[in-house]
């Protein structure tokens, strides 16, 4: 490839970890002081992203972040919401995020779902830093609102210290069953080799500067020549999610990793069963400050460059999947997009059996992690789709022919209403959990139970 990087572009940094730790708090935090601490209009909110320009993070971060140490216009923050699996963050042969913040809470350490995120960030090679979330949770804090960690500890008792320091080697200890070597942050010389971990309060901002300052450093260090892209090149994405929008049909939610994106652009879309060729009839963005569930949500905007998140309404996004690629096509043959898309798509097709159970999952990165545990479990697969269930899913469960294959495996996903009167009469189990591993130990056991 010969073409000429004219800019470095945002690095994309995924917050992720078990239920309630704190990701959208920690977010939400970093966003109001943000925006407290920016001129108006410097914080731009995105589709399930928000971009903070490194003027506004060296001004939040103080001491710890001279911008003139670094060229990296900010970093890009996307949530992973609730249950949403971390694993629909994926991108042309590996993860969407250049950096991740793995959020545990201090207090409860490792759950099911941090063992998932630590999982998917080993498979793709993510570095990571973890923030030890809650800190202001410690009895008898003195909390410091918005200082640095080490000025927060400076102000503690030392039993509250000690009691801390407790809960943090405990989560350096997991950490390294989990195969990570890991420190303290202040303690880590080489990120690339030790993961850090930062103590932070979402509530009251202690750690964030510390946090904002290591995500600088990794990405400045790291990934300065992965941010080297040619930002008017046809832009690539992935999608995190396909919503229907009152008055643009299906849309879909993309991040874009790489070029730009136009009004009116043809793009080729992962779908279920084919790539959609279709052509973007409006670009939306959140408004400025506005209260994401009001009304008039969204603005049109004429582009939209890497790295963003950006709303794409288009026609025939109905079968669009979650985790699949978008490309643009641009002054390039439609048939080779489309090849390299399915291409993409072809990378997580599942091994399916001729008898198996069959998986529903919300996203492709969801449905690739399930295949891949469930062959680690080695229970065959008969069919693996991304969607809800649906009766058809049903009908193809019941033709399989051990009776302990007449199943349903679904992560993240809904019964669809007239599924549920057919499940009532079918001869098919259903088994639906957000914990992909508890997905499969409840299938396990009732096998084993069966066989009893
Ligand atoms: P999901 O999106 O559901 O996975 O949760 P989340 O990880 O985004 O957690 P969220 O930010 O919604 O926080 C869960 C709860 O923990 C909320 O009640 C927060 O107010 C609380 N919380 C988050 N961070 C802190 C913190 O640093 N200190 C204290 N005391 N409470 C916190
Ligand atoms: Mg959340």
């Amino acid at each position: 490839d010969d073409t000429q990087p004219d800019t470095l572009r945002t690095p994309i940094v995924a917050v992720l970890g078990h239920v309630d730790h704190g990701k959208t708090s920690l977010l939400d935090e970093i966003r109001g002081s943000a925006v407290s601490e920016a001129e108006a209009g410097a914080i731009t909110q995105h589709i399930g992203a928000t971009d903070i320009p490194l003027s506004t993070i060296s001004s939040m971060a103080g001491e710890l972040v001279n911008p003139d140490d670094f060229d990296l216009p900010g970093l890009l923050f996307i949530d992973t919401p609730g249950h949403h699996s971390f694993s629909t963050l994926r991108a042309r042969g590996g993860a969407l995020a250049d950096i991740a913040v793995l959020v545990v809470d201090v207090n409860d350490g490792f759950q099911p779902q941090t063992e998932e995120a630590i999982d998917i960030l080993r498979r793709t090679g993510t570095p990571f830093v973890v923030a030890a979330n809650k800190i202001d949770t410690t009895p008898g804090w003195n909390p410091q609102e918005g200082e640095p960690i080490q000025r927060s500890l400076e102000a503690q008792s030392e039993r509250a210290e000690s009691m801390l320091n407790e809960n943090l080697y405990e989560i350096i200890g997991q950490l390294s069953d989990a195969g990570f070597s890991a420190d303290l942050y202040w303690r880590v010389q080489d990120f690339q080799k030790n993961i850090g971990v930062v103590p932070v309060s979402a509530i009251t901002a202690e750690g964030i500067p510390d946090l904002l300052a290591v995500l600088m450093g990794l990405s400045q260090r790291f990934m300065k020549e992965e941010m080297a892209i040619d930002v008017h090149g046809p832009g690539e994405g992935t999608v995190l999610e396909v919503k229907d929008e009152r008055g643009f049909g299906a849309t879909v939610d993309t991040v874009v990793y790489d070029g730009v994106i136009r009004n009116g652009d043809t793009i080729v879309v992962g779908g279920q069963d084919e790539p959609i060729v279709t052509e973007v009839r409006a670009l939306l963005q959140p408004r400025p400050l506005a209260e994401i569930r009001t009304e008039k949500q969204f603005e049109k905007v004429a582009e939209v460059g890497a790295a963003a998140g950006v709303k794409i309404a288009a026609p025939d996004l109905d079968d669009a999947m979650a985790g699949a690629p978008v490309r643009v096509v641009r002054d390039r043959p439609l048939q080779d997009v489309i090849e390299e898309v399915k291409a993409e798509l072809a990378e997580i097709e599942v091994d399916t059996a001729e008898d198996g159970v069959v998986v529903k999952a919300d996203t492709l990165g969801s449905l690739e992690a399930m295949a891949n545990a469930l062959r680690e479990a080695e229970v065959p697969i008969m069919r693996a789709e991304v969607g809800d269930i649906a009766p058809r899913d049903i009908a193809i469960a019941e033709t399989a022919n051990q009776d302990e294959h007449k199943a349903l495996l679904g992560f993240n996903v809904d019964v669809l209403a007239n599924a549920e009167d057919e499940l009532e009469s079918a001869d098919v189990k259903l088994f639906t959990n957000d914990v992909i591993y508890q997905l499969i130990e409840d299938y396990e056991t009732y096998v084993e139970e069966k066989q009893r």
